[in-house]
C-alpha cells in the first residue's frame, strides 16, 4: 500500500492500483516465488508515491522517492533502482525494475496508443524480453520527437537491451 508520506491525486492512485494489478497478474502467470511477487508489489505501490508532490517533476519524482525510501530503511537495491529509474530506464535493473517499467507503460488506463498497448499487453508476460525492447524503443522515440535530451541512463539501458 502507499506510505503515509505519499502525495498522490485520486487519478494517480488509480494508476498505481492498475500497475500493481498488472504486476500481480504477471507474477501469477510466471509463477514467480512469493518473495519476488512481493518486491514487484512494493515497487508498484511506491514508484509514483511522490509524483504529485509540489516539488516533483516528470524526471525527478523517481529519485526523490528512492531517496526517501532509502532514508526510511529500504535495503532492497533492486526495488530502490526500480523506483529511482522508472521514468528513464536503467541497464543495471533486475526483474523488478524491468517489470515495473513494462507495467507502468502498459497499464490499461492509459489512453495514448491504446490499441498498440493492448496488443503489447496481450503478449505479456510470456514475451517480456521482446516487449521490453518494443516499449523502450517507443519511449525513446517519443523522447527524440520531444525537445528533451536522452539521459545517459536511457542510452545505457537501450544499449544493454540491444545486446541482450
Ligand atoms: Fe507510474
Amino acid at each position: 500500500m502507499l506510505p503515509d508520506w505519499a502525495v498522490v491525486t485520486a487519478d494517480r492512485r488509480a494508476h498505481i492500483e492498475r500497475v500493481a494489478g498488472l504486476l500481480a497478474q504477471w507474477a501469477t502467470a510466471l509463477a514467480v516465488p512469493a518473495t519476488e511477487a512481493e518486491r514487484w508489489r512494493r515497487a508498484a505501490w511506491l514508484h509514483d508515491a511522490l509524483r504529485d508532490a509540489p516539488a516533483a517533476t516528470e524526471l525527478d519524482h523517481g529519485p526523490m522517492c528512492a531517496d526517501r525510501l532509502a532514508r526510511d530503511g529500504e535495503r532492497d537495491q533492486g526495488v530502490l533502482d526500480a523506483v529511482r529509474y522508472h521514468s528513464v530506464g536503467y541497464a543495471g535493473w533486475d526483474g523488478v525494475g524491468r517489470m515495473l517499467y513494462l507495467a507502468d507503460y502498459l497499464e490499461p488506463g492509459r489512453r495514448f496508443d491504446a490499441t498498440l498497448r493492448t496488443a503489447l499487453r496481450d503478449r505479456m508476460p510470456e514475451e517480456h524480453g521482446a516487449v521490453l525492447r518494443e516499449v523502450a524503443r517507443r519511449r525513446i522515440e517519443w523522447i527524440l520527437r520531444s525537445s528533451w535530451g536522452l539521459k545517459p541512463e536511457t542510452v545505457a539501458f537501450w544499449n544493454a537491451l540491444g545486446s541482450a
